[in-house]
């Protein structure tokens, strides 16, 4: 197996080492994040990070880049306490990717892909039309990782809209019934499909 040290790792030109970096800790959720202004100005950008929290309260959190730069999502969540998380079908991946680029605050991602606003219930945000999975999410609170700068945003599902054909009897969501994608690394789209489902584990008791 090819090894990299830590000194070779810092060696590395910065785009090696982004792409290593990013992809070797494995498949990654995709979501675009759609928020709101509050003139009134839309947003989406592709997320990789989001993760479950807990499920009671039903909390989810994604981490934000150092803010250096305008962040546009977070600064509308911030502001206006909403916004929507849209998993990504498998024919969106082209126009979901192109929300990362560096639009100024007064360009919606919208208006420069086939992407579809779809206003529900009291979000004060933009869901994705046509998104296998949708959900609704109340801006909670943000933590400083002060190690890099970055930070995690905490947000709570106030509203989940699935495919029905997604949704089995127990709560459990196939994801791969819906086209869902996620990603490898920061650039690569890739299609998950389901082997297997398994019983509650318990020691010493071979789940079924
Ligand atoms: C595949 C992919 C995943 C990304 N994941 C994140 C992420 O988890 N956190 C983040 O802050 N930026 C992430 N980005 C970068 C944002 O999409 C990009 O900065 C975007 O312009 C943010 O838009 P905004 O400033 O309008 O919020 C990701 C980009 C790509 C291509």
């Amino acid at each position: 197996m090819k090894h990299f040290s830590r000194e070779d790792i810092d060696q590395m030109s910065s785009i090696y080492r982004l792409n290593m970096i990013n992809s070797c800790t494995g498949y990654k959720s995709a979501n675009l994040i759609g928020t709101q202004s509050e003139n009134g100005k839309t947003n989406l950008a592709v997320f990789n990070s989001v993760v479950h929290l807990g499920s009671n309260p039903p909390l989810i959190g994604f981490i934000l880049r150092p803010t250096t730069v305008p962040r546009h999502s977070h600064q509308n969540m911030k502001k206006n306490g909403f916004f929507t998380i849209n998993h990504i079908h498998q024919s969106q991946i082209e126009d979901a990717h192109h929300t990362s680029a560096k639009y100024p605050e007064e360009i919606s991602e919208f208006d420069q892909t086939s992407l579809m606003e779809e206003y529900k219930e009291e979000i004060k945000a933009p869901f994705v039309k046509n998104a296998p999975l949708q959900l609704g999410c109340r801006y909670l609170n943000e933590y400083q990782i002060k190690e890099n700068d970055t930070s995690i945003i905490i947000g709570q599902i106030e509203h989940i809209f699935i495919e029905e054909e997604m949704l089995l009897e127990d709560g459990w969501v196939q994801l791969d019934k819906g086209g869902v994608v996620a990603i490898n690394g920061l650039d690569g789209y890739a299609i998950p499909k389901l082997i297997e489902r398994f019983t509650y584990a318990r020691p010493k008791i071979k789940a079924k």
